[in-house]
């Protein structure tokens, strides 16, 4: 069995927690040092488990700002009156269940970073009031009558194209304009193969422990590691990893402790029907992964190389 040994790893650049050797990615952390000082709002692009987070993260640590508080907000998982209240917050009763003030996270972000997940999410009635806060730093907490001022740099992050949906009358242009003043995009894993190699090594580090040491890896599962497409991108590679760490034993990582995917085989059908477009197939794609987690959907999720929000997005945008 031919194996490859720490010896043999790439030399890696660790910027805030991304780690990293293809020169795409050393591109964009140039990038991030270059405009985390300014207070310009950034726009970062890129699929599921791309490190979208973890730039946002480095955004703020790196800014003038990174004694303030740091704020994250998924716009994906609230609609309406409760995502309004979720970003302005609201007065004692604004509406049913506001038992109380409470403040939103433009409050709690003040002289800090906000970060807005999934952007291109929020519902076209409270873009109105998304681009005011942009623009003055006022907004009006729900059920309230005096602004509020507010000193805040954003962040925001998507996996879709905003122009595209824009262009579709479901995202607002002036507001586009507002939150991608500089657009980075974290490019795909596919399509950074040395940054695969070098991730390898990495989660192989962060699980190595009492459990298991591993200092060698099968020539060939590296090689099927770096020919996989990684729909799930980073977050997938880091779940197929602690899975071969689960599965296997010793001091070599070896092809068999891979998954059926990147083994090259068929994933086990389990009555999932034959697909006819793309939306089918990922419904019966998450379908099965729901049923083999028992409704579970941390696990699905898991097991699905996506975050938790990115099913829920799912299976809210397929009707589930
Ligand atoms: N370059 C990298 N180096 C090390 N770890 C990484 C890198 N990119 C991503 N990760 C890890 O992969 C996982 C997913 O990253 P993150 O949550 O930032 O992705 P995301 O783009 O926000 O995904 P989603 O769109 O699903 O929310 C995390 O565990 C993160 O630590
Ligand atoms: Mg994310």
């Amino acid at each position: 069995m031919k194996v490859l040994t720490h010896t043999d790893r790439p030399a890696v650049e660790s910027f805030h927690g991304l780690v990293a050797v293809s020169p795409e990615m050393r591109e964009l952390f140039r990038l991030i040092q270059r405009v985390a000082k300014s207070d310009i709002s950034l726009l970062i692009r890129g699929e599921t488990g791309t490190g979208k987070e973890l730039v946002a993260r480095a955004m703020h640590a790196l800014s003038g700002r990174s004694n303030g508080p740091y704020r994250a907000v998924n716009c994906a998982t609230l609609t309406g009156e409760l995502l309004a209240s979720e970003l302005f917050g609201h007065v004692r009763g604004a509406f049913t269940g506001a038992v109380a003030d409470r403040k939103g996270v433009f409050s709690l972000a003040n002289k800090g970073t906000l970060f807005l997940d999934e952007v291109a999410e929020i519902p076209l009635e409270i873009q109105p009031r998304l681009l005011r806060v942009l623009q003055s730093g006022e907004f009006i907490p729900v059920g309230a009558t005096k602004a509020e001022h507010v000193d805040v740099r954003i962040v925001s992050a998507t996996h879709r194209a905003l122009r595209r949906e824009v262009a579709n009358g479901r995202f607002r242009a002036d507001l586009m304009y507002r939150i991608r003043v500089r657009p980075l995009y974290i490019p795909p894993l596919r399509d950074r193969t040395g940054d695969i190699e070098a991730l390898t090594w990495h989660f192989i580090d962060l699980f190595n422990g009492e459990n298991r040491r591993v200092g060698a890896i099968e020539e060939s599962a590296m090689q099927a590691l770096t020919t996989y497409r990684w729909p799930g991108n980073v977050r997938e590679l880091r779940n197929v990893i602690e899975g071969a760490f689960a599965f296997g034993e010793g001091s070599v990582l070896t092809m068999d402790e891979l998954t059926p995917e990147l083994r090259g085989e068929e994933p086990p059908e389990d009555g999932v029907p034959l697909y006819e477009t793309l939306e089918d197939r990922e419904r019966a794609t998450i379908l099965a992964a729901l049923t083999t987690a028992g409704g579970r959907r941390g696990e699905a999720a898991a097991a699905l190389g996506m975050s938790r929000t990115t099913l829920w997005r799912k299976l809210r945008e397929l009707g589930l």
